[in-house]
């Protein structure tokens, strides 16, 4: 039974990886995910806010002042670049013990620092790059073009100055998503990922403060999932990576069968244990074989809208299929 696939252009062993998560900051980790099946490893990201934080606890003792401005500057210089850079021996270490792709990730907010962290990327040997651009458009005075422009900006600049796949990894805050993915396929970007998870808000009322809720998913939250992959899997002129709510093999197949090139597992590893992967792989070789399926090509998309069809017209039966049982 042959699950390779390729993604971004690489060649995988299996459609399943492992998304960027704490686990993926671990070399150890990684290899247990290499040996429990996993067709590539996304690193967990460098989060511009995090170099930030390393800046302000190490920078304490000099003062941001006029007086102090160029020795502050010059420190703070000195600690970013040393906490990129046991990210990056992380990397290289990463690629020496695995054979499997490995990919970053970056989140910045400053338009500056997606260039300058995307070519430390490269150098470190990253086979892949995945932007985490899931944008929380918060602010009133953020409109759908401010965000569309974020997006171009930052797509046509690392496109021109890294030469590694990129992919995009997306939140699911678009007034107009279906057309806005394809726009963003458009972009000479090698893949985008639907969808990342965002952090979910809490209260606490005995102390009454904002907290956070799990950070991990509930199944349930697949058939979202599901439902663009299927709407979009056949209209994209990039590969799309699937995220959020996978636990078992059968979702790898739904999510095959709707389009995805590759399927990303976090919470299930939290939840369940790196070596789920086995189960995953096991569980989709096992669905092929029950189905004749010799590889992959052979039923990826069949369930997908497709490239001349409505999705509205698609998904409209669906929903009056199931009104017309129940009245
Ligand atoms: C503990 C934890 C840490 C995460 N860290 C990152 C991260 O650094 N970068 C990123 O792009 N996504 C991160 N994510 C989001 C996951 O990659 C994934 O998109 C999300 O959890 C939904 O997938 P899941 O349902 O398989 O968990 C994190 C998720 C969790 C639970």
């Amino acid at each position: 039974m042959d699950t390779s696939t390729k993604y971004l252009g690489l060649d995988l062993k299996s459609p399943i990886i492992a998304g960027s998560c704490g686990l993926t900051a671990d070399v150890d980790k990684m290899v247990e995910m290499e040996q429990a099946g996993a067709g590539a490893i996304i690193v967990k990201s460098v989060f511009e806010e995090q170099i930030i934080y390393d800046i302000k606890k190490n920078t304490h003792v000099v003062a941001p002042t006029d007086n102090y401005g160029d020795s502050y500057e010059y420190i703070a210089a000195h600690v970013a670049d040393d906490s990129l850079n046991k990210h990056f021996q992380m990397i290289r270490e990463a690629k020496k013990r695995l054979t499997i792709p490995v990919i970053g990730s970056i989140n910045c907010f400053s338009y500056e620092n997606w260039l300058t962290y995307a070519i430390k990327f490269q150098e470190a040997g990253c086979d892949a790059l995945e932007l985490n651009m899931a944008i929380l458009p918060y602010e009133i005075s953020l409109s759908a073009d401010d965000v569309e422009r974020t997006f171009t900006q930052i797509i046509n600049t690392l496109r021109k100055s890294i030469s590694i796949p990129i992919s995009i990894k997306v939140g699911t805050y678009f007034t107009d998503m279906a057309k806005q993915m394809q726009q963003l396929s458009w972009m000479g970007i090698q893949g985008i990922t639907m969808f990342n998870k965002s952090v979910q808000v809490d209260v606490d009322i005995e102390n009454m403060t904002l907290t956070n809720a799990s950070f991990l998913s509930n199944p349930d939250e697949l058939h979202n999932t599901l439902r663009w992959v299927a709407i979009l899997s056949k209209k994209m002129r990039c590969d799309l990576s699937a995220s959020t709510g996978v636990y078992k093999s059968d979702d790898v197949v739904k999510l095959l069968l709707a389009g995805a090139n590759t399927v990303q597992v976090v919470s299930c590893l939290y939840k369940n244990g790196i070596g789920t992967l086995r189960e995953l792989n096991e569980g989709l070789k096992g669905w092929m074989e029950r189905k004749g399926f010799e590889n992959i090509n052979q039923f990826r998309g069949k369930l997908a809208v497709q490239p001349n069809d409505k999705a509205s017209v698609a998904l409209r039966t669906q929903f009056m299929k199931y009104f017309a049982e129940i009245v």
